[in-house]
């Protein structure tokens, strides 16, 4: 059985490295050991895996559950596909990894993001021009007060932009336990068409790249701009990127010819964050301990390494003003706020 703790500091399980105290903490290794501790437990419960989306401003007053569950199965599907089953407390990146050494092809452009298998359908992590539901095929999940095991196919998620139902309609009443992927085994569909990835590629002189070639230059990218939270703690993007009206759009290019902007509709368009931020003046800005990252302003840095969660909120909620002054969009965090 695992073994609960009292007034455990969270710092180690967070990518930004806040150190707040959890009421009762404890690591479940044994998919078994969470069902008989969700049965005897009488306190809010609180799920941690990476810890990678989470901004703590205060001590969690709950049971913290750390999901640390490991396992990777795979089933041969035909000649061309393989359905791969990994355990929620499976590092992200170690797992995409993996799949790259056997040669299942799907998540090579989403190598490299922080966080555990667990919690990546949450918010349908995403990067260059590939999302976590396009190799989705199913989760395990259980209830959290009735204990009953549930899967949700791709239809039920409602995975949209950053999202799902598991952040909307049925927030806090499952645990992830697994999740099922659908990935390649030849004639692999390579995205390479997002520009820093066909940039990265001719830098290197690949022309036919491989699984791991598109996953080379997607580490190398995100090395390049986005801080390794285990040296610097941060919790990637802070905010969405915001859709906006097209006449706002259309008012914004008039006055920056060069705004980078993503259709998502006729009527909607996507515009980056990291642009709108930086363009406000604030990139590498700094607030006591907290600061904008300076090669990427959509990143918020726990810059000292002694940080409080009330501190890099007052900086996002600072920059939510200067962009809602400057161009009248509101920025919406995506990380979680605890
Ligand atoms: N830009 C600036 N200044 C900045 C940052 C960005 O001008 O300081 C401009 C860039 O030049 C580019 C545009 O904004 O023209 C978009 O920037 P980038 O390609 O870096 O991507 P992003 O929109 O800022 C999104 C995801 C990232 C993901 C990348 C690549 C969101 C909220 N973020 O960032 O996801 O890695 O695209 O696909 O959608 C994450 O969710 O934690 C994350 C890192």
């Amino acid at each position: 059985m695992s073994k609960i703790q009292h007034k455990y500091s969270l710092k180690k399980y967070n990518t930004f490295g806040i150190d707040v105290r959890a009421h009762s903490f404890v690591s479940i290794s044994k998919e078994e050991n969470l069902k008989l501790i969700l049965a005897e437990n009488k306190l809010p419960l609180f799920i941690i895996s990476g810890g990678s989306n989470m901004l703590l401003t205060k001590d969690v007053e709950a049971l913290v559950i750390h999901m640390n569950t490991k396992g990777i199965h795979a089933i041969d599907k035909d000649k061309n596909e393989v359905l791969v089953t990994a355990k929620a407390g499976e590092n992200w990146h170690d797992f995409v990894q993996y799949c790259i050494q056997n040669n299942w092809g799907g998540l090579e452009n989403l190598s490299l993001i922080p966080g555990c298998v667990g919690s990546a359908p949450i918010q349908n992590i995403g990067a260059y021009g590939v999302e976590l539901k396009d190799c989705f095929v199913s989760c395990k999940a259980i209830h959290r007060n009735t204990l009953e095991e549930i899967h949700f196919d791709l239809n039920s998620c409602h995975f949209g932009y950053r999202d799902s139902i598991f952040k909307n309609d049925i927030k806090d009443q499952y645990i992830i336990t697994e999740v099922t992927f659908r990935l390649t085994t030849k004639n692999h569909q390579l995205k390479t068409s997002y520009g820093a990835i066909e940039n990265e590629l001719a830098d290197q002189k690949i022309t036919s790249p491989d699984l791991a070639d598109i996953a080379n230059a997607v580490i190398a990218i995100r090395k390049s701009k986005l801080p390794d939270p285990t040296i610097i703690g941060n919790s990637g993007s802070f905010f969405k990127n915001p859709i906006v009206s097209k006449s706002l759009y259309e008012t914004l290019i008039k006055k920056s010819p060069t705004l980078p902007h993503y259709p998502i509709s006729d009527e909607a368009v996507k515009i980056p964050a990291g642009w709108l931020i930086d363009k406000a003046g604030l990139k590498g800005f700094s607030k006591g301990n907290a600061a904008v990252h300076d090669k990427q302003a959509l990143v918020l840095v726990n810059k000292t390494g002694n940080a409080t969660g009330k501190e890099i909120l007052a900086l996002a909620k600072f920059i939510q003003t200067k962009v809602e002054t400057k161009y009248n969009i509101h920025l919406e965090m995506e990380v979680n706020v605890f």
